[in-house]
């Protein structure tokens, strides 16, 4: 029988992962260059495996010295991961978590997701939106969070378990979010950071906690970072906040990427019932002189996933506004 050897440490994998080590598929593989470190994980070494002897409960952190831990069916092993495969760019097998998943770009990347195979969470605020999201999706979950609220963020993330990206498109719009700064309220302007800066970093903070190994974070910013206009300020500010953070992030919770995608004009419900005319004025200097789909959106998030090589990025899906 395989002695079963446990330890903690301070990131997780999926608990219903396989592990095997290097005398199974190689999914623990000896080396350096990059480690990960695991929650909470049982491990049956082989018998003959000398490997286990390192494995010690009292130093947990020596498997990250000497261990590469690769979750068996998530990431390919070590020298076989030059070879395109559907399964090397698609969410088969993965938990992709979305707040904001309930409508717009956030319910597009949830639905593109679990086209990919993906088994889905969405997650917002409100029950009713969150459940007619999961009606439509077909097969997902929904659960219900309020990004303004640390305590519940944290709640939430604790009940989640393991899961391997995490999307935040989540963004309210109670308040006016443009006014030139003459006119600005002061305390309007701190409130509006709530959900989209403060929100989204409690999100992270918290999710971090319990993404699998080779996971990652995509957050959501606009081109209004880029190409700012009168009345902008706070809209501005707010998307140029979200783009800092996904870099800082990056380093900060390394092997764990964070990406952002820098959105232009998206065609979501919400944006539907501007008036057709500012939209076009809108889009009319484009390259691509039109607004996007939310699947055309999607696709970034996806991409940003899947590719495990790309962190630290801003991905503009903008119909070539940076270039105008
Ligand atoms: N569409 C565009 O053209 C465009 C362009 C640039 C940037 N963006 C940004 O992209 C994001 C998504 O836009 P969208 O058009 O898809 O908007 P949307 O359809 O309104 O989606 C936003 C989602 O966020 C959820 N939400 C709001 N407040 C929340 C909170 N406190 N906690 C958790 N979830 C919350 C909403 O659901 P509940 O009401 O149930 O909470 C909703 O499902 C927004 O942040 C927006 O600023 C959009």
């Amino acid at each position: 029988m395989p002695r079963c050897i446990q330890f903690v440490t301070d990131r997780a994998i999926s608990p219903s992962a396989p592990v095997y080590t290097d005398q199974e598929p190689v999914a623990i593989a000896q080396g350096t260059e990059r480690t990960v470190k695991v929650l909470s994980l049982t491990i049956q070494p082989h018998p003959a495996s000398h490997h286990h002897r390192i494995l010690s409960p009292i130093f947990p952190d020596n498997v990250a010295q000497y261990f590469r831990i690769i979750p068996h069916g998530r990431q390919a092993p070590a020298g076989k991961e030059d070879r395109v495969s559907d399964k090397g760019m698609s969410l088969s097998g993965n938990r992709v978590v979305v707040i904001g998943g309930a409508t717009g770009v956030g319910f597009a990347v949830a639905d593109l997701a679990r086209a990919q195979g993906a088994e889905v969470v969405v997650a917002s605020r409100n029950e009713a939106k969150i459940h007619a999201a999961v009606e439509r999706l077909g097969s997902a979950t929904g659960r219900t969070v309020d990004l303004r609220d640390e305590a519940q963020v944290a709640d939430f993330f604790g009940a989640l378990g393991s899961y391997d990206h995490l999307v935040i498109t989540a963004g309210d719009w109670d308040l006016p979010m443009f006014g030139t700064l003459s006119d600005l309220d002061l305390g309007q302007a701190r409130e509006l950071l709530t959900v989209r800066f403060w929100g989204v970093l409690a999100a992270a903070k918290y999710g971090a906690k319990s993404i699998a190994a080779g996971g990652s974070i995509t957050l959501t910013g606009g081109m209004l970072a880029h190409r700012p206009g009168k009345g902008t300020v706070m809209a501005t500010t707010m998307a140029g906040a979200i783009e800092f953070l996904a870099r800082g992030l990056a380093m900060d919770l390394a092997p764990v990427r964070v990406n952002a995608v820098c959105l232009g004009l998206i065609l979501t419900e919400i944006v539907k019932q501007r008036p057709e005319a500012a939209l076009q004025s809108m889009v009319a200097p484009l390259p691509v002189p039109r607004a996007a789909s939310p699947t055309e959106a999607a696709k970034a998030y996806v991409y940003l996933m899947t590719n495990a090589y790309v962190t630290g990025q801003i991905l503009p899906v903008d119909g070539g506004g940076m270039l105008v």
